[in-house]
């Protein structure tokens, strides 16, 4: 007979924690279809108007173990409050000396700009379309300007420009997504939104629309933004660490905005078609707009992985991938 031993007890462990962990997802997963089953009418046929819905059941489990509808993508006041785990992983992802006090932030924010359930509007009549505009240089000579206009939401990234690109890349943008060190004036029919990589982010978008002192963070900053103030939304700390941790697995330090963008649209759209992302053949990550090369798979993003997801969203449809030209 084999005796139970140190030999038989590492497996006994291992059988346990995989059953723990199976019986886990096997709840998350039904937790998210319940969620959405219940959120819409049945007689009035699938999730969302559209001819294939983001959130459509039945078709993967891959999605449904990494997509959670429950985490808010967007900050109010309601759900501001941090788990301990969410603002230390928060804090710790980039070096923020000041003591500034999250709760006040929060406050002011909501005193400054529109405290609202943003987007929880998902449901059998509604539509919505979406084109994710990253910036890549394969943008450049591809025509997508009329497509890309033809979006209900036309969402772009940090310093990405229109003027002069139009063709390509179109002209209307109802959201951007910038941070301190990548901020560029909108027009007043465009959605700033911020993405907050530190309370610091936060302090710098209130400075930008009261007293304008803030003026650098590692780099200098723009101490003013031209930007309509009741269209001014702010990414949830928790989503960013729900995309690294849910999407990513923990690759790289934290996730790129481009992969957190086109995951807010997964959140807050029916239909998602993204354009601008794709590095050089050689892996350069270039820009339509500037001659400036970087590594996509150097620097704090774990590049191949979001890529890897990436491919993953498209092989099963949730989303469509406008490659533009191949460079
Ligand atoms: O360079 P920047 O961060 O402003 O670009 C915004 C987003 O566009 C990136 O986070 C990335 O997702 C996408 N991008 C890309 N390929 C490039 C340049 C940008 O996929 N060559």
């Amino acid at each position: 007979m084999v005796p139970f031993t140190k030999w038989t007890s590492p497996y006994i462990t291992g059988l346990f924690t995989f059953s723990i962990l199976f019986i886990f997802m096997f709840f998350q997963n039904a937790v998210i279809y319940t969620f959405l089953e219940t959120s819409v009418d049945s007689t009035k046929g699938g999730l969302c108007a559209c001819d294939k819905c983001v959130t459509d059941l039945n078709d993967d489990d891959w999605f449904f173990l990494r997509f959670n509808p429950t985490v808010a993508p967007l900050l109010n006041r309601r759900n501001s409050v941090l788990q301990t785990d969410v603002y230390r992983w928060w804090k710790g992802l980039q070096s923020d000396s000041s003591k500034t006090n999250y709760t006040e932030v929060v406050d002011t924010l909501f005193s400054l700009f529109p405290d609202e359930d943003h987007y929880s509007d998902a449901g059998p009549d509604r539509c919505r379309t979406c084109a994710v505009v990253g910036n890549s240089g394969n943008l450049l000579r591809s025509h997508y300007g009329q497509l890309i206009d033809s979006h209900d939401f036309v969402i772009r990234i940090n310093k990405g420009p229109t003027k002069g690109f139009e063709k390509d890349v179109g002209s209307k943008t109802t959201h951007r997504i910038l941070y301190p060190e990548s901020a560029v004036d909108v027009d007043n029919s465009t959605h700033l939104v911020l993405l907050p990589f530190k309370i610091e982010d936060m302090r710098w978008l209130i400075s930008v629309f009261t007293t304008r002192h803030i003026t650098s963070t590692y780099i200098r900053v723009r101490p003013t933004v031209n930007a309509d103030r009741d269209k001014v939304m702010i990414i949830h700390p928790a989503f960013i660490k729900y995309v690294y941790e849910s999407w990513l697995q923990k690759h790289g330090k934290y996730p790129s905005t481009g992969f957190i963008t086109l995951i807010l649209a997964l959140h807050i759209c029916d239909e998602v078609n993204v354009f601008g992302f794709g590095a050089k053949s050689d892996g350069h990550w270039h820009h339509y707009f500037d001659g400036i090369l970087t590594h996509f798979s150097r620097g704090s993003h774990g590049g191949d992985f979001e890529n890897k997801t990436i491919n993953e969203l498209l092989l099963i449809g949730k989303i469509y991938m406008h490659k533009g030209w191949l460079l």
